[in-house]
């Protein structure tokens, strides 16, 4: 990485100094304290924990999670991981001892009920740690549960019960949108609670179906083959989503995640209005080096379109 890089790629979240906007993507090298441990000793700006539930989980069975290897095909991912976790203490623990000063923490809280929700917002709340909540609204992945962002009155209701709970400025995943009245909707919704102070789009798109030719099977085995698909397949929703709610939003700061394995993805989403931006498939594939060579790469960017800072080109997306 060239000595200007740093400088180029240094960013502010929330007021939050960050040397670069690059994170991973929650699910993704983050499960356990050692993968925790090398994100912080890793090029990332940022890092977010595995959505979390009360009680730990073993999850679905596997096979749960396939990589599209791009052969024969887009590169990407499926998976129907079903919340395999730690349990919230866990990670809270981790959030007790996380280095602060090497990057932001977020928490990812995906309980199976509200209840659940608001039992680890108390905690969080209690502990009184710098690090930043995020409410999962959108695991397709747990049998026989709906995502809550598909469900307008549940997600409603789950913004208000947090807001009063935690008192102080959170976050929230969403699922992908694919009607302009969805993400009106949506984007109503949130606009509703000030304490909501960011919004990462998207979570995977859900119950896609991936089936090997040769043995005319599924890839996973989980719900009959369905689960969660990321990587190539998603970059376009990802940024739509990503810009619809940049221009829903205005008080709000957006994560992009979706479609990131090159400084051309992550340029296209801080364009489209991210200001900071997560890998999930192509860092399971490739491993933390990702981050440093998508920074590279971001930054090279940079330099021929004659931008010096991150800041001077995010949401500036031209329409014709
Ligand atoms: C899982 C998948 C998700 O997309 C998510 O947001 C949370 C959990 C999972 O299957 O573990």
């Amino acid at each position: 990485m060239s000595n200007l890089t740093p400088h180029l790629l240094a960013t502010q979240f929330l007021e939050l100094p960050l040397n670069n906007p690059l994170m991973n993507a929650s699910g993704v090298w983050c499960s356990v304290a050692s993968q925790l441990e090398a994100l912080t000793e890793s090029a990332a700006g940022a890092m977010v924990s595995k959505s979390c539930t009360l009680q730990p989980r073993d999850g679905n069975p596997e096979p749960r999670y396939r990589v599209l290897d791009g052969e024969n095909q887009p590169f990407g991912s499926i998976n129907s991981m079903g919340l395999p976790n730690e349990g919230f203490n866990y990670y809270l623990r981790y959030a007790q001892r996380h280095d602060y000063e090497a990057k932001p923490l977020f928490i990812s809280l995906s309980g199976l009920t509200l209840d659940d929700n608001l039992t680890m917002v108390d905690a969080l709340k209690d502990a009184v740690l710098p690090a930043l909540l995020e409410i999962n609204l959108s695991c397709p992945n747990v049998p026989g549960k709906s995502q809550t962002g598909y469900d307008f009155e549940a997600m409603d209701m789950m913004l208000a019960e947090v807001s009063s709970g935690y008192q102080r400025g959170f976050g929230v995943k969403l699922p992908p949108y694919f009607d302009m009245a969805h993400f009106d909707e949506a984007a109503e919704i949130l606009n509703r609670y000030p304490l909501v102070a960011f919004v990462t789009c998207i979570n995977s798109i859900g119950n896609a179906l991936a089936i090997d030719l040769d043995s005319e099977t599924t890839l996973i085995k989980p719900k009959d083959g369905f689960g969660g698909l990321g990587g190539d397949f998603v970059l376009p929703t990802a940024l739509a989503n990503v810009n619809a709610f940049y221009r829903r939003c205005p008080e709000k700061a957006i994560i992009g995640c979706g479609g990131v394995k090159s400084g051309r993805d992550a340029f296209l989403h801080i364009l489209a209005g991210a200001t900071l931006v997560q890998i999930g498939t192509s860092l399971l594939e490739e491993g933390p080096g990702i981050f440093p060579r998508v920074q590279t790469e971001l930054a090279a960017i940079m330099v021929k379109k004659g931008y010096q800072s991150v800041d001077e080109f995010r949401g500036k997306l031209k329409t014709l």
